[in-house]
């Protein structure tokens, strides 16, 4: 009999470097990396361009109709070798990247009927087995009975230093004060919200990487991920 994969859920907070981990664990245990954290962004650049998101507003009232039209998805690029995310068959992993997206995602996030649809996509991503998936409720809402659950998180400094140096090395002009209150502010809207708020699973194991090294990190989570494997 074919042995069921496991699923792995990787929870925590902005910057913490959950989709960097994530996207290696996968590349050596040969697990799919799904980065649900793209989905949202790429509903919030949707929201943006059908102009349901004015400033902090949402107009909540036409979301259930707009979000009809709302076709995300991933495709392989051969080229990377990653799977990127795709809003209405056009390539945006790149302008999901942007400031202006940063500052929208979380209050696009907090709206029930997006989440209620990008949790059913994710959930028909994993029903066979061997995902890796990150996020914020991927513990606890979109993959409750994952066989593995961590939470990565780090001082909120550090968060926005490491981020801050990713973005100006890939040209992006900003500061690392508009970075630290970008990411306070996700914090608090991502814990805060009503529905699926982020929080640790009881289950799930924490790794806090503020004096941790990227291979540190890599070895922590991996030999976890391998007893897990051998025990399923
Ligand atoms: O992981 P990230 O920073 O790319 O995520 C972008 C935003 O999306 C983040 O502010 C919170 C939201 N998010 C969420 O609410 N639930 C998820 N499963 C993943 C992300």
């Amino acid at each position: 009999m074919e042995k069921v994969r496991i699923n792995i859920a990787i929870d925590g907070h902005s910057s913490s470097g959950k989709s960097t981990m994530a996207k290696s664990l996968a590349k050596e245990l040969n697990f799919v990396y799904i980065d649900t954290g793209a989905m949202y962004r790429a509903a919030a650049l949707f929201c943006i361009k059908e102009r349901l998101i004015e400033g902090n507003e949402i107009d909540e009232r036409r979301i259930p109709t707009a979000i009809e039209r709302m076709y995300i998805a991933f495709k392989y690029n051969a080229k990377t070798e990653q799977s990127e995310i795709h809003l209405g068959g056009a390539n945006v992993e790149q302008e999901i990247r942007s400031m202006e997206v940063a500052r929208r995602v979380s209050l696009v996030a907090a709206v029930p009927e997006i989440r209620h649809k990008l949790v059913n996509i994710q959930q028909r991503m994993a029903s066979s087995g061997g995902v890796i998936m990150d996020g914020r409720d991927i513990g606890t809402v979109v993959m409750p009975k994952a066989k593995l659950k961590f939470f990565i998180t780090a001082d909120v400094e550090i968060r926005a230093q490491r981020r801050y140096e990713e973005l100006k090395e890939k040209g992006v002009e900003t500061t690392l004060g508009d970075v630290l209150h970008n990411i306070q502010e996700r914090d608090r809207i991502d814990t805060t919200r009503a529905v699926a708020p982020l929080r640790k699973a009881e289950d799930s194991i924490v790794m806090d990487n503020t004096n941790l090294t990227i291979d540190e990190q890599f070895d922590f989570l991996l030999s976890h991920s391998r007893k897990a494997i051998a025990e399923a």
